[in-house]
């Protein structure tokens, strides 16, 4: 199995291109299944949960053709586009081989259910960062009018004939439910309204290419009976959806690890390929740890620039839902932490086990306590170079950075995980001026 060796680098410095949106990318592979036709994408990552896509489409009867450069090249802008063929009659079994590797997959089950009104997908099961049920997806797609049973580890939905709008609530603004009820909602007879949806960057990003296919779709905001604004997602369902091509957003969360490793190692950094607003919040924060951050719009595209010329400072956060911190980005943050003066906390409120890089960090020297859902991080630590092991995506993401800042060497293991969501990690890296590399 392959491995990264990372040694203490001084500060990253140079310009990278980020890579197409992975949680982005992922349902709006899905989404094809809605319409026949030839779905045109572009700037989609070349990443192992593509793949994955790739894989369960074609074995849904999709035929794919990839155009990706399979070098890294630092001035290639956007890599893959991929052209997705479906037909008209589709297979309606996601089969838990192809489903247990990742667990997106279970995106197919709205537009299957919508479009051939029966599919049998399975169970995706939980994973390193938390139970992560699929109820809400159950739930909406059961007001839609579906019957859903649970048998033998697989989903089992069918429809009479086609679903039938519904209002509905969701317990939270889950991004996977959301996505998943919307694409069974286009093609509903009648309107739909998702309260408390989800509005991540991702979410708008799969609405868009829907409306491009001819969905009816509107995002509104209300506030609830306690005061609180929420997000309402409203879906008058079409007939026919036609096959259309898009451009997939930017990642947001490759761009906020690069600014987090910059911060982290004193460096100066342009991204390009970007869309300052989806980093909102962090940008803010990176620029309340001291550092100099400017968003340039001058061609149409942003670009972000990262200087980072003292040490970074203590800093709590929590993370929310879009716009608030990203879950996603809070392993790397407390990476960053680790090298701040004093303490600071760092509060997950979106999964119930996201702190598994804790024990990892704390084995190359950091000093980080856990009491429930908030870690108390004491910091400078001097951090060691040892193994350590990647225990999911993100948590990966977390011990490269650390990498970065240990003294001697720091061997990342199980850096399968890290090739799920990261696009050339070591190579945009080592082109920053990173000591980082693969080894088997
Ligand atoms: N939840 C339920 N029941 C459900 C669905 C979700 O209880 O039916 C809970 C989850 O257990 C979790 C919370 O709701 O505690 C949020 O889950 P959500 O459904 O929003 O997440 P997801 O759709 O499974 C996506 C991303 C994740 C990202 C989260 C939160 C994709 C493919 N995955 O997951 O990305 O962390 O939203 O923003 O879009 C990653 O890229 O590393 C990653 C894990």
């Amino acid at each position: 199995m392959d491995y990264f060796k990372v040694q203490k680098t001084v500060a990253l410095n140079g310009t990278i291109n980020v890579s197409g949106a992975k949680n982005a990318s992922l349902p709006l592979l899905f989404s094809s299944l809605l319409a026949e036709g030839k779905h045109s994408f572009s700037n989609i990552p070349n990443l192992e949960d593509v793949h994955l896509s790739f894989k369960l489409l074609r074995y849904l009867g999709c035929e794919i053709e990839i155009n990706t450069k399979p070098v890294f090249d630092q001035k290639a802008e956007s890599l893959n586009s991929v052209t997705i063929t479906v037909p008209k009659i589709l297979k309606n079994i996601a089969p838990y081989e192809l489903v247990r590797k990742m667990r997106a997959s279970i995106l197919c089950l709205g537009p299957l259910l919508t479009r051939c009104y029966q599919a049998k997908v399975s169970l995706p099961g939980g994973c390193a960062i938390g139970l992560r049920p699929v109820d809400y997806h159950i739930e909406g797609l059961r007001l839609l009018g579906a019957d859903l049973r649970l048998l033998e580890g697989y989903i089992d939905a069918k429809s009479k004939g086609p679903l039938v709008g519904a209002n509905m609530d969701l317990q939270f603004p889950s991004v996977g439910a959301t996505e998943n009820i919307i694409m069974a909602a286009v093609l509903a007879e009648g309107s739909t309204c998702i309260n408390n949806a989800s509005v991540e960057p991702e979410v708008l990003d799969l609405i868009t290419y829907l409306k491009k296919m001819g969905a009816d779709i509107s995002v509104s905001t209300f506030i609830d009976e306690k005061k609180i604004k929420k997000n309402k997602i409203t879906i008058n369902g079409v007939e026919k959806l036609k096959a259309a091509s898009h451009k997939v957003i930017p990642d947001r969360i490759e761009a906020g690890t690069f600014l987090i490793a910059g911060a982290m190692t004193g460096g100066d950094l342009y991204l390009h390929n970007v869309q300052a607003c989806h980093l909102g919040g962090v940008l803010e924060k990176l620029k309340q740890l001291g550092c100099t951050v400017e968003v340039d719009n001058t061609k149409g595209k942003d670009s972000i620039y990262l200087h980072a010329n003292k040490p970074v400072v203590a800093m709590d956060i929590k993370t929310e839902v879009y716009p608030g911190f990203p879950t996603d980005l809070q392993a790397q943050w407390m990476a960053m932490m680790t090298q701040a003066k004093g303490k600071s906390l760092v509060e997950e409120s979106i999964f119930e086990n996201r702190f598994m890089h804790i024990p990892e960090l704390n084995r190359l020297g950091a000093s980080i306590k856990v009491n429930k859902s908030t870690a108390i991080i004491s910091g400078p630590c001097l951090l060691k170079g040892a193994s350590v092991m990647a225990t999911d995506l993100r948590a990966g993401s977390s011990l490269v950075l650390a990498g970065l800042v240990a003294s001697g060497e720091t061997q990342v293991h199980r850096i399968y995980h890290l090739d799920r969501g990261y696009e050339f990690l070591d190579h945009k890296l080592s082109s920053l001026g990173a000591l980082i590399k693969r080894c088997s």
